[in-house]
């Protein structure tokens, strides 16, 4: 697109995102210049640990004057070399709405006097080229923002329908892992967001759309792609799967794992199982997105529930997945508060919570015929809602 570079960085080796999460594929932090025939405006810039790269992406395209930075996000990985920016080129201002100027005068110690501030659809001209900024509150903070370049059609989006993704292609020719990618970075940035999702969704849907440059992975240069994707994951619509997420201390919980991975399955429920001392949570996080139902084994440890149980409840609590059923299961030595505990970390509003089933012990015939009739419940609810046949 003339007058318009990926000044970006591919981050290969990134292989823990927010010190929490797994990404198997690397990404990247992307920044656009605009060239236009009076201004040129940078749009975002990329993680500190960068900056080398960065400034000399800056250089290969040739920049003598920056007129503008549009951070559409004060997150660091986006935000985080404006300080460089602004030394380098100490005329330029910072664009951007009055919450994201707030978080970056707290985030980055910038100075009130770098800052443009705009409003919601408010446009700037870069001669010919027009920038409008569409404030998009909540996904993934309060200040977020999206900025259109109108004679390109080119949304620039940041985090939202981004990808974990390392590749050396600039577009998403890589579907397969471009699905994957978008997938988990929505699983665990977006999702607990879905409502704003879909509002924004609708926002842009009815926007002339050439491109959509987020600020992780590759470009879209068939919007529809990933407006799809988002559309499916945030929707109220939910899959005949049901997340199996345990672990065990001395085999009687992980029994009873298995014998309701078979229930399941032989009712004809898709089953995603996951050991919590093993698992990586985005794996989890992206199984997450379709279930219809989630179910949580634990032994008792202490009273309570092994802390792999307790952190995956956590996480479940905020990430707050879309589906319709919650169930508990496990195994105790002589007395348990599970129940209370779990209650108290994981309330999912829209869900509906089953009949736990927590057996002292080993399991016997009685606790396997509790476990096939709580299979049964989940098959009866998935029925109900025209999962199964
Ligand atoms: Fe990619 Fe919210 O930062």
């Amino acid at each position: 697109m003339p007058g318009v570079y990926a000044v970006g960085v591919v981050d290969w080796d990134r292989r823990l995102f927010e010190d929490l999460m797994p990404i198997h594929q690397g990404t990247s932090y992307n920044a656009y210049l605009i060239k236009g025939s009076e201004k040129t405006a940078l749009v975002d810039t990329v993680d500190p640990a960068k900056k080398d790269e960065f400034f000399s992406n800056l250089k290969k395209v040739g920049v003598e004057r920056l007129d503008y930075i549009i951070s559409n996000h004060t997150e660091q990985d986006h935000s985080g070399c404006i300080p460089d920016v602004l030394s380098a080129y100490p005329g330029a201002k910072v664009v951007t709405n009055t919450k994201c100027k707030e978080l970056l005068m707290d985030h980055l110690h910038l100075s009130e006097d770098v800052f443009v501030v705009i409003q919601d659809e408010e446009s700037l001209s870069l001669g010919d080229k027009t920038l409008v900024f569409k404030l998009a509150p909540w996904v993934h903070w309060p200040e977020t923002m999206f900025t259109y370049l109108v004679e390109d059609k080119i949304l620039f989006t940041c985090d939202f329908l981004g990808s974990h993704l390392a590749t050396s292609e600039l577009f998403a020719v890589e579907e397969e892992r471009v699905y994957i990618g978008a997938k988990s970075y929505y699983a665990e940035i977006m999702m607990p967001f879905r409502d704003h999702v879909k509002r924004h969704l609708e926002k842009i849907e009815k926007l002339p759309l050439a491109y959509i440059a987020p600020s992780h992975g590759p470009v879209y240069h068939k919007p529809e792609f990933i407006l799809q994707a988002y559309r499916d994951w945030s929707s109220d619509e939910v899959k005949n799967r049901a997340v199996l997420a345990c672990v065990s201390m001395h085999d009687s919980t992980a029994l009873m794992s298995e014998y309701l991975v078979e229930a399941l399955v032989n009712r004809g429920i898709t089953v995603d199982r996951f050991n919590l001392t093993y698992t990586e949570l985005t794996n989890l996080s992206m199984a997450l997105v379709d279930a219809a139902t989630i179910l949580l084994g634990t032994p008792t440890m202490l009273v309570g529930p092994h802390p792999f149980a307790l952190s995956a409840a956590y996480l479940i609590n905020v990430l707050r997945p879309k589906a319709r059923l919650l169930g508990l299961y496990g195994s105790y030595g002589w007395g348990s508060r599970v129940v209370d505990i779990i209650n108290q970390n994981l309330r999912l509003p829209q869900a509906k919570t089953l009949e736990p089933v927590l057996i002292k012990g080993l399991p016997r015939k009685e606790d396997f015929q509790k476990l096939d009739n709580l299979a049964e419940e989940v098959k009866r609810h998935h029925q109900e809602w025209g999962l199964l046949a």
